[in-house]
């Protein structure tokens, strides 16, 4: 099984795709990712939600849970929803304890800036392994005004430089960075001790995430630098449009699907 120090030292390219209940993440670990990211993208790709703010503690925790229970190998890591860290200090650290002691994560996600420095390191510190996650933050979307690539100028890339050199030093054991230049992620990967774990990053990371519905085509919508590695949701609309034209045409249930009970011959 994967640990956050395997993570941390591996020289493989890392491996990590969201899962958000039990059957997906058994398929997951059966495939052999090395990571199971428990995502607050919960929020849109499950929850029916625009954005990923609404997702609670009590939401994380439930898909967690599930996740951890079908999860033997992969290592599972608990995104931190919106404003359940960075707050309150002794919140933070109940809210992300709450996803190690209860749902059997192994480790949790920031979404960083300045505010989760020091939290990192005291998390660490506690024995909750830290996960963090710079360039799009899309806890920020109303910041940003949608979810558009980070660090294009010299000003933006320096800080998200500066913020994982000060992540890596914190203690944290990897660090994701979403839609940034491939040649702003290659210097950081160069730049810190920790792997780093891209997503709409480039080739340059030690390892690379996906959202599982978008590598999998199940999402009707996805972001440029994703691929869909198979075509799901076509698969499921063909299975659901047969089975209500089997039962329309009463060829299903079929006699292989029914059972008669003899005892009840004389009766019915
Ligand atoms: O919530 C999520 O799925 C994520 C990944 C896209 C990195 O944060």
């Amino acid at each position: 099984m994967p640990t956050v120090r395997d993570v941390r030292t591996s020289e493989e390219p890392i491996t990590m795709l969201t899962a958000y209940d039990a059957p997906t993440a058994a398929i997951v670990d059966d495939a052999g990712v090395d990571v199971i990211l428990v995502g607050d993208s919960v929020g849109n790709t499950t929850l029916g939600h625009e954005t990923t703010l609404p997702v609670t503690v009590d939401d994380m925790a439930r898909h967690v849970g599930a996740v951890s229970s079908a999860t033997d190998e992969a290592l599972v890591v608990a995104d931190m929803p919106f404003l359940s860290f960075g707050v309150d200090e002794r919140e933070s650290l109940e809210n992300a304890g709450r996803m190690l002691k209860q749902e059997g994560a192994e480790a949790v996600k920031l979404e960083c800036g300045p505010h989760t420095v020091e939290l990192t390191e005291t998390m660490v510190q506690l024995g909750i392994p830290v996960m963090a996650h710079l360039g799009l933050t899309p806890q920020h979307v109303n910041q940003y005004g949608g979810f558009p690539r980070q660090g294009t100028d010299e000003e933006s890339a320096n800080r998200i430089l500066e913020l994982a050199t000060a992540h890596d030093e914190a203690g944290a054991f990897s660090l994701v960075l979403e839609h940034v230049p491939s040649n702003l992620a290659a210097r950081v990967t160069e730049a810190i001790d920790i792997p780093t774990i891209g997503i709409g990053a480039g080739p340059h990371c030690d390892g690379q995430v996906l959202v599982f519905h978008d590598a999998v085509g199940l999402s009707e919508w996805s972001p440029s630098f994703s691929r869909a590695f198979g075509d799901v949701r076509s698969e499921m609309e063909s299975a659901v449009a047969d089975y209500a034209s089997a039962v329309e045409d009463g060829s299903f249930p079929a006699e292989a699907h029914s059972y008669e009970e003899a005892d009840l011959e004389d009766i019915y």
